[in-house]
């Protein structure tokens, strides 16, 4: 079953028309990676899904229901949304933010909560030292680990995470990549995950969506987009990455891009 679908969707900020047309299934378990362009309408894609914006035409469908007849509150909560940049709540402790959304969910079991944080820090490679630091503390490393705990402590069923490690270095992104993979292998959310760069996209997918001008050029597996291009964008796109493979056509599937790490 699919656990996101749009059907004919047309989306337009005023005159501005971001996609028309847009339909696309998403099966329950994938990790999609989403790549194009600046202002192709990725971050846009996300925010239908759990009803940041609104559809002017079409259907989102999530866990089968339309967004538009699901109390928006009752979405997010099983959503997870992990976005670039500042979005910590800064006069809350690392704690506290991890906390947020389990404290809704299990009332005064603090016991439960206080396990979730636990649990959700030592996921994400957050040492137990920095619990008690505000978010102005940290470097951006580290709140971008902070935020994804944060996304991910709800337990949802569906992850949103927009260009999420973008800020951080090569080493600290590898492994974040490592982690993020895992959590995904062995909780089996769905993960729609917007990124710039190809190799990110190409080895974490087990699908890649490769967007351009407002449409789909190509949604495919990874061996899949570098075997077999649909478009010349897309050709574009792997060409280096194809490069740095050191492989000839034949045994592409070979490379290690496998859908997983
Ligand atoms: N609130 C808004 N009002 C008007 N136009 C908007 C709004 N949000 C986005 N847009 C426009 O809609 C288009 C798609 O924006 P979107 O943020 O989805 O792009 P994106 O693919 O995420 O880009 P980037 O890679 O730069 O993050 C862009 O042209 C953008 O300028
Ligand atoms: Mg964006």
């Amino acid at each position: 079953m699919s656990i996101i679908e749009f059907k004919n969707v047309r989306m337009a900020y005023g005159e501005k028309v971001v996609v028309e047309n847009f339909n696309l299934s998403i099966e329950k378990g994938e990790f999609v990676t989403i790549i194009g362009s600046s202002g192709c309408g990725k971050t846009t894609i996300l925010k239908m899904v759990n009803g940041l914006v609104r559809p002017v035409d079409g259907n989102v469908l999530v866990e089968g229901r339309d967004t538009r007849e699901t109390d928006l509150t009752m979405l997010r909560r099983n959503i997870g949304y992990a976005i670039q940049g500042s979005v910590l709540f800064p006069h809350m402790t690392v704690e506290k933010n991890i906390a947020y959304v389990p404290n809704l969910l299990n009332k005064r079991d603090k016991k439960r909560t206080e396990q979730a944080v636990e649990k959700w820090m030592n996921i994400v490679g957050l040492e137990d030292s920095l619990r008690s630091r505000f978010p102005s503390e940290l470097s951006g490393g580290q709140q971008q680990r902070v935020g994804i705990a944060r996304a991910l402590a709800a337990s949802p069923d569906i992850l949103l995470m927009d260009e999420p490690f973008g800020a951080v270095d090569e080493i600290t992104r590898g492994s974040l990549q490592e982690e993020i993979s895992r959590i995904h292998r062995e909780t089996g959310i769905t993960v729609l995950f917007v990124t710039h760069d190809i190799g990110e996209a190409l080895k974490l997918g087990t699908k890649v969506l490769v967007m351009d001008g407002g449409s789909i050029q190509q949604f495919a597996p990874p061996r899949e987009i570098l075997h077999a291009p649909a478009t010349d964008y897309v050709r574009k796109l792997v060409e280096k990455e194809r490069r740095r493979c050191h492989l000839p056509e034949e045994k592409l599937g070979d490379c290690e891009y496998s859908g997983a790490i």
